[in-house]
């Protein structure tokens, strides 16, 4: 950012531009995603908090979220969502190399989510860690695999992005309770070769001088605590003293503008023009942010997947399970351009251009069975796997 400008200004004002490295991109070979069986209406919300379904819906769009069953963990929800990638690009969990997890609700800090699941799914030795990159997670993750796969550290690495957000809410607070739901979404990726939508285009950003709008832990006021400021984890109840803050004014501006400049960066990048991209795939953070930034950006409301109004704001896991969804429901088509767009805490952003292609999706929803589908692979094969991933 340069000097003088607003945090949410200029993205990329470093002089990063959007990267097409002169190595063919990697390809999504696998896509699965998971659901906690728990459906919350606004309605219910609305028996404990001073809120009204009317509120909700007419500035979030959102109508329900799921949210986990006390004895569901991260781990459990996670695991699901990689069984589900694995099952969908019939790979075995042997040939996975690398497993990258992105959560901003992790059960615990360390051990890493991502080496519990490496454990849990029997996966080689390979590296294993969680990044934190807020709602921006799957596409740091995507551009991370991409890179170890092209720099040969990775053969094929499964970046999973696992939230139980519900967890870290503070639910007296009706300006973020209302917002957030429990969800997991995975990609599995691999090089050029395998078959799977092609990673075009990437960009990654971030601006912590944003930091302040959306987070945590709030630091006491100094005339509270005069001699020795304490965040406020100290005096709290909670074991790790998290909950989630957040201005919604910033917030607003910042998405609909950063999602505007990802989409010009990727554009610039590739020549390729927001008229050519058949899809776009946005963080699901609400309907508004979405409208508005897809009229910034001239482009027809519908060319948006969404499906904010159905599972809340799942912070990472949103464009995972916002693909998966618009694939089963014939969205992606062969050799068109897929935009996803990520913006969240930190500040962070990210994008990502793929070319569709074939591409295996497992969803395990067992409030829906029967929606689990597997797009790129013979009829006979679903009914199995049905069983397999949520039997
Ligand atoms: N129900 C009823 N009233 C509410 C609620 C609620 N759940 N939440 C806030 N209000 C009230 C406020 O108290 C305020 O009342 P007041 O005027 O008496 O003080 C009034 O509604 C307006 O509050 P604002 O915060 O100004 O409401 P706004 O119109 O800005 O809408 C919202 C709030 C929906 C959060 C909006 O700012 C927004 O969409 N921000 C984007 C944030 C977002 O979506 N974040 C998602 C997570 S971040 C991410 O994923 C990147």
């Amino acid at each position: 950012m340069r000097v003088g400008l607003p945090w949410f200004g200029e993205a990329g004002a470093s002089g990063n531009d959007s990267r097409r490295t002169a190595l063919p991109g990697c390809r999504v070979v696998g896509i699965g995603t998971a659901l906690p069986g728990a459906r919350v209406f606004n309605s219910e919300i609305e028996t404990f908090l001073d809120t009204s379904d009317e509120w909700i819906q007419s500035r979030t769009g959102i109508r329900e979220r799921r949210v986990a069953e006390p004895e569901l963990t991260l781990l459990e929800l996670a695991t699901r969502s990689a069984r589900a990638a694995l099952v969908a690009a019939q790979v075995e969990a042997a040939s996975v190399d690398t497993v990258i997890c992105s959560s901003s609700s992790p059960d615990a800090t360390f051990p890493s989510l991502a080496c519990r699941l490496q454990a849990e799914l029997g996966c080689p030795h390979g590296p294993a860690f969680d990044l934190q990159a807020a709602c921006s997670g799957a596409l740091y993750g995507l551009a991370l695999a991409q890179s170890m796969i092209q720099s040969g550290i990775s053969r094929m690495v499964l970046v999973v992005a696992a939230e139980i957000f519900s967890r870290v809410l503070d639910w007296n607070d009706r300006s973020t309770a209302v917002l957030f739901g429990d969800g997991a979404g995975t990609f599995l990726i691999g090089d050029h070769d395998q078959t799977g939508a092609e990673i075009v285009a990437l960009d990654l950003g971030a601006d912590g001088t944003g930091a302040w709008a959306l987070d945590t832990v709030r630091y006491s006021p100094p005339e509270e605590v005069p001699r020795n400021p304490l965040p406020d984890y100290a005096s709290s109840a909670r074991a790790l003293g998290r909950v989630v803050h957040m201005n919604g004014r910033e917030v607003f501006r910042f998405s609909t503008k950063i999602l505007e400049q990802i989409v010009v960066r990727l554009s610039n990048a590739t020549g390729i023009e927001p008229d050519q991209i058949a899809l776009f795939v946005p963080h699901q953070a609400n309907s508004r942010i979405l409208a508005t930034a897809a009229g910034r950006l001239g482009v027809p409301f519908e060319r948006f997947a969404c499906n904010v109004d159905r599972l809340g704001n799942t912070s990472s896991a949103s464009i995972p399970l916002a693909l998966a969804e618009a694939e089963r429901l014939g969205r992606c088509r062969d050799g068109e351009l897929v935009c996803l767009v990520a913006f969240g805490a930190g500040l962070t952003w990210g994008g990502a251009l793929l070319r569709w292609q074939p591409t295996g999706v497992v969803i395990d929803d067992p409030a829906g069975r029967e929606s689990i589908l597997r797009s790129a692979e013979p009829r006979e094969r679903v009914s199995q796997d049905h069983k397999e991933v949520s039997g």
